[in-house]
């Protein structure tokens, strides 16, 4: 699959409601919603009040990462919001299986994540109890970052392993993706690519994501 997630943290919040109309009418699959607390990451971006404009403007499923401590506390209520997919980092969690079951009995589709320092073997555990999975090409806390090149490789032995075992998990790539990168990502076995300021630090966000889309 190849999909393209702009990330809202990157758009122009005084224009809001154009932007998310600017989205809906591109050929972007999902919106990609960070939430930060300050704590898991040292930085605070918007809570709950926000996914309603973001219901409202964007027409494409809302694709919530969770950037917090004690997720558990929280999906049940970002499911409620409206989202499609709600992930969290495995590294904020000691067990993240029941708070996969709390997004489950949601009828939500699930993401665990883990940023560059976590050892992607970490994830194969799960890879068979979510929808998908997700490697920060940067340190989570910033949008507008330098893609971490290793992550290829992260890529390739998620992706082998998913294929080994039959399963449709899907990967999803976030941090640093651009139209320099992005065909590379896909190649290497990534299914959606997260995108901020490669699409709203643009002058023409609809071609920059037509171009991450369906560059050969
Ligand atoms: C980083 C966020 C990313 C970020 C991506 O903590 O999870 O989704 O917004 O922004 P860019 O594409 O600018 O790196
Ligand atoms: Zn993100």
């Amino acid at each position: 699959m190849r999909l393209i997630a702009p990330s809202v943290l990157s758009a122009d919040f005084g224009h809001l409601a154009d932007e998310l109309e600017m989205i809906s009418r591109s050929e972007a699959d999902w919106l990609h919603v960070d939430v930060m607390d300050g704590t898991f990451v040292p930085n605070i971006s918007f809570g709950f009040p926000l996914m309603k404009p973001f219901k409202q403007y964007c027409t494409k499923p809302l694709d919530v990462h969770l950037m917090i401590v004690h997720p558990e506390k929280y999906v049940e209520r970002f499911c409620d919001a409206g989202a499609y997919s709600v992930g969290f980092h495995l590294e904020a969690v000691e067990d993240p299986l029941p708070i996969l079951d709390l997004i489950k009995a949601k009828g939500v589709r699930t993401c665990l994540t883990i940023n560059p320092d976590i050892a992607p073997e970490r994830l194969v555990p799960y890879l068979d109890k979510v929808d998908m999975v997700l490697l920060m090409s940067v340190f989570a806390g910033f949008g507008g970052q330098r893609f971490i090149p290793e992550t290829i490789d992260k890529v390739r032995y998620i992706r082998a392993e998913i294929d080994r075992r039959g399963l449709d998990t899907l990967i999803e790539i976030d941090g640093g993706v651009n139209t320099g990168n992005a065909h590379a990502l896909f190649e290497a076995g990534a299914d959606v690519l997260v995108a901020g300021s490669a699409v709203f630090g643009t002058k023409d966000p609809i071609a920059a994501i037509h171009q991450m889309k369906f560059m050969e």
